[in-house]
């Protein structure tokens, strides 16, 4: 594809890689941490791939030394990765937990030590179970004093040291997992109305946040990380264009206008006012949006894939199309809402084993469209490529599919730069290998190989793989050996 212009990294560009609490931790019962929502719902049969829990997980928890020396062998400048709330306030509120704040405290030093800027998101998904049990977590407006209560704890032990701020991790992933597909906690089905209802009170959460951070001197950088799958109509015939406008509104301008603008989109509102689904907004609330939207600092922008719209019928499919969490290619169906869009598969694209289409291109027109509809700086915060790694007898992973798929991206990103978008820092997702959500630890996105299977055995002893010698010379060389 022609670019319009060519550019380097810029000089002082940081070169990440991430991780979430829940998927590397384990020591769910350790330092005197709390239940999560996410501890409970891993104990419904059923609901993770052969019943995977991030109990032991990649045992980061007591291993975060090894696992931050290796991030300094490989040179990262950034490290993304979450705090468990519940580890902070093991019941969500209450007295803060002196072990929970060390842990965090002793990461965050570790980093710095060999010059690591760590960067912190505050919600991945980890929800205290108490406040699930007191009030339905996300469901309550509650919530929102409580978050912003955390997040400003947060702000008070770390804040001299923490310059990088992620408020919530994919909202958008996390609420249609948990209220519309039932896939994540609290495996809600079809909950329409309590889908945006509980949207809104994170949006109200992140706002609140971001203007706490203000007020307390913050001066350092603040914002949300959008999973964002950009769209491409499948034809130029205008009622698949429509369909796209449609999706975008829907699937992703609800959340990034929010963020940028602090308004939701009007067609799209419309939409779910005819349907009696809109979110009820208190009085003042469209006033902090605003006035939050505006000391935001950077989008965040987890890209994995791009996605196809078309036309879909009144009786067309549904959201609740089969997804792939077992990587048997191809076993994963199409979804979309009725008469309003569906997503069929690129036939001008490659997919993974879990039927994500990988197109490097798509990470371009993220960038593009975030500097030309909100013009703010970009971070990417996760992107990778989740795949069966083997690791050979002599303890070698051999995995150039990682490899090539990260450089096509980030030789994508890098003309996103030319043209002008404002990209600050790439997190590949992930540094060591961790526990994908639904699909067990047979997923894998690490740099760096984590010995563990998927009954939960093995020794979890780290291997370095290709992509993680590849990644140190990128880095080394600011990318211009891409
Ligand atoms: C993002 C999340 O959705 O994608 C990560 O922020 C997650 O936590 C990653 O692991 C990859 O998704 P999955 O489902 O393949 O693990």
């Amino acid at each position: 594809m022609e670019q319009m212009c060519r550019a380097d990294f810029p000089k002082d560009f940081l070169w990440g890689s991430a991780s979430a609490a829940y998927q590397i931790e384990g020591g769910w019962k350790e330092g005197g941490k709390g239940m999560t929502n996410w501890d409970a719902f891993v104990r419904i049969p059923g609901k993770t791939y052969k019943g995977t829990t991030g109990d032991v997980a990649a045992d980061h928890y007591h291993r975060y030394k090894e696992d931050i020396a290796l991030m300094a062998e490989l040179g990262l400048k950034t490290y993304r990765f979450s705090i468990c709330w519940a580890r902070i306030f093991p019941k969500g509120v209450g007295e803060v937990n002196k072990e929970g704040i060390a842990f965090y405290q002793n990461v965050i030093d570790e980093c710095l030590k060999y010059g690591i800027e760590p960067m912190v998101t505050i919600f991945h998904w980890d929800l205290p179970q108490a406040l699930v049990d007191a009030y339905q977590g996300w469901e309550s407006p509650k919530i929102v004093d409580d978050f912003v209560r955390y997040a400003k704890t947060l702000f008070t032990y770390f804040g001299d040291k923490v310059k990088y701020w992620i408020t919530l991790n994919e909202q958008n992933i996390f609420t249609t997992l948990g209220w519309l597909t039932a896939q994540h906690p609290p495996g809600k089905f079809d909950a329409w109305k309590t889908f945006y209802q509980v949207n809104h009170h994170a949006f109200m959460a992140h706002a609140k946040t971001v203007l706490a951070y203000r007020q307390m001197g913050g001066t350092g950088m603040i914002g949300a990380s959008f999973a964002y799958t950009p769209s491409y109509s499948m034809d130029c015939r205008p009622e698949n264009a429509m369909a796209k406008a449609n999706y975008d509104d829907l699937q992703n301008y609800w959340w990034m206008d929010v963020y940028a603008y602090g308004r939701y989109p009007v067609a799209a509102m419309n939409y779910l006012k005819q349907k009696g689904i809109e979110p009820k907004m208190a009085e003042g609330d469209e006033e902090i949006l605003k006035k939050a939207a505006a000391q935001i600092s950077f989008m965040g922008v987890n890209y994995y894939k791009s996605c196809v719209c078309a036309y879909n019928p009144p009786d067309g499919v549904t959201f609740h199309g089969r997804i792939n969490t077992t990587g048997e290619k191809g076993s994963g169906q199409e979804v979309g809402i009725p008469g309003i869009y569906r997503n069929p598969a690129n036939p001008y694209l490659l997919t993974t084993d879990w039927d994500w289409s990988i197109d490097p291109s798509g990470l371009w027109f993220c960038c593009r469209e975030i500097t030309s509809r909100y013009a703010l700086p970009i971070i990417i915060s996760e992107n990778g490529l989740g795949a069966f790694d083997v690791k050979t007898e002599d303890d070698q992973i051999h995995d150039e599919y990682r490899i090539e798929y990260l450089k096509e991206h980030l030789k994508a990103l890098r003309e996103a730069i030319g043209e002008g978008c404002k990209v600050i820092a790439y997190c590949t997702w992930s540094f060591t290998d961790l526990l994908s959500w639904l699909n067990g630890y047979q997923k894998r996105y690490g740099l760096v190989y984590v010995d563990r299977d998927e009954e939960e055995g093995g020794s979890l002893q780290r291997f370095k793989k290709d992509s993680f010698y590849w990644y140190k010379q990128v880095i080394e060389t600011n990318g211009t050996c891409l």
